[in-house]
């Protein structure tokens, strides 16, 4: 075998993707050039895949608001030979030999974790955050418990209770939602149905809700009717670690959350918890719900939360919210309705309907011309719960280095790619590329 090349250098914690490369250049995807050599020499037909990703992904706007670019360092984390190592158990208690540096890994990954947010004890093991969710509930419920949680149709996840996940299958749960005037939560509607269905969790988070929970009002119901309190952060985590959302690490018995998304880390999960729950949410991670960690994941999630205690970061949070508050209030002027009147976070769901389209045909025009989104549930009016809406989000784009100028630019041009004419898709198309092109996420 020949011998294993060394990483890259690692980027600097203050620099951002686009910053990071390491030389000046304009092709937009060369930080990957140098693996790619080798991958193209061996396996030509995935080097392809591979390139023709990374090319996507320079090439148009990124707007799903569950992605982001992650920084060099944290790729090269990724693609190190810690990828090879297998670690069942925890940092000085393994179930296998030559743990040294995986222990070191889990180590720095777990003490940036409390400090980043402030908690007692952080398992950074879980391989996704529906892993992490179904490790909190592994660590505080037995099968058939009442759980209270955000409607699917109000913008709950999959693990919120949804019939086709283990969360509907294993648990009862009783669902609240947002009010049909302000769509705000009904926190009302939340302290009734708890005192009614006395749930044994009471959990609050959201794929979509694009403003601030009050974790100190969930606290407040919960210990009313004696329920933990779960805060499913994997939406906001990244801007909680930037101080651009409040931290439900105080108010709540267990956090949930990703690495990726605004955090701007590897794929992947994260459980934060007082020192009282931390045996139980450790063992509800392994060996109860997981077996070996993926060591390379936890390295690059050491790596993500080194960016995300800088300053650096910290801007980069509050700018990822200016940049949403500006394409929020943008759209709206187009035309589009945001959900709640506007947004305090990374996300911004609207409805497109006073377009003249739904949200699955929106989502499809604007990906022909390159503006790639999601479609999202709306609570209330015809069809709602269906895909009806958009959601989109600014991490990816406020990465890369795109301010209030371009997300202004970028509403007027879904406006016009929404309109049913080829001739206008293929304007907005090239628009988008010379957008994207001034801001490529990996520079040479
Ligand atoms: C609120 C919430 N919980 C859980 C998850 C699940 O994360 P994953 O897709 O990594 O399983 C998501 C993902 O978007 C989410 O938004």
């Amino acid at each position: 075998m020949p011998p294993l090349t060394a990483p890259t250098e690692p980027a600097s914690p203050d620099t951002s993707p686009a910053e990071a490369g390491t030389e000046a250049g304009t092709e937009a995807v060369s930080g990957f050039d140098a693996g790619l050599g080798l991958l193209r020499r061996q396996d030509p037909e995935i080097a392809d895949v591979l390139l023709g990703e990374a090319q996507r992904q320079a090439d148009g706007l990124q707007l799903i608001a569950a992605e982001n670019f992650t920084s060099p360092a944290v790729l090269a984390a990724l693609a190190s030979p810690l990828a090879n190592k297998y670690a069942e158990g925890y940092p000085g208690a393994r179930y296998h030999g030559g743990c040294v540096y995986a222990d070191a890994a889990e180590r720095i990954a777990v003490d940036r974790a409390k400090a980043l947010f402030g908690a007692a004890h952080a398992n950074v093991q879980p391989h996704s955050g529906s892993s992490a969710v179904l490790a909190a509930y592994a660590a505080l419920l037995r099968p058939g418990d009442t759980v209270l949680a955000m409607s699917l149709a109000h913008g709950g996840h999959l693990t919120h209770g949804a019939p086709a996940n283990f969360s509907g299958r294993w648990f009862d749960f009783v669902s609240y939602g947002v009010d049909a005037e302000t769509g705000l939560v009904d926190y009302e509607q939340v302290a009734a149905l708890a005192r009614h269905h006395r749930p044994k969790a009471i959990v609050c988070g959201s794929i979509s809700y694009p403003r601030h929970l009050d974790y100190a009002l969930f606290r407040s119901i919960a210990d009313e009717v004696g329920a933990y309190l779960i805060a499913d952060a994997a939406h906001p985590l990244g801007l909680i670690a930037g101080g651009a959302a409040p931290n439900p690490v105080p108010f709540a018995d267990i956090v949930c959350g990703t690495t990726h998304k605004v955090l701007r880390g590897p794929r992947g999960g994260l459980v934060l918890c007082g020192e009282e729950l931390a045996a139980r949410v450790d063992r509800a991670v392994f060996p109860f719900t997981q077996g070996g960690a993926q060591m390379h994941t936890i390295a690059a999630k050491a790596v993500a939360f080194g960016e995300a205690a800088t300053p650096a970061f910290a801007a980069y949070a509050r700018r990822v919210v200016e940049n949403a508050r500006v394409l929020s209030a943008a759209l709206a002027a187009e035309g589009f309705a945001p959900t709640t009147g506007g947004t305090d976070t990374h996300l911004v769901t609207v409805d497109p309907t006073p377009l003249g389209v739904d949200g699955r045909v929106a989502r499809d025009r604007l990906a022909a011309a390159g503006i790639v989104l999601d479609t999202c549930a709306l609570p209330y009016g015809e069809g709602h719960g269906e895909g009806r809406g958009i959601r989109l989000g600014t991490a990816a784009v406020t990465t890369q280095g795109m301010g209030t100028a371009e997300m202004a630019r970028i509403a007027a041009l879904f406006t016009a790619a929404l309109r049913d004419d080829a001739g206008e898709t293929a304007r907005v198309r090239a628009d988008v590329r010379e957008i994207a092109g001034r801001f490529p996420p990996y520079s040479r």
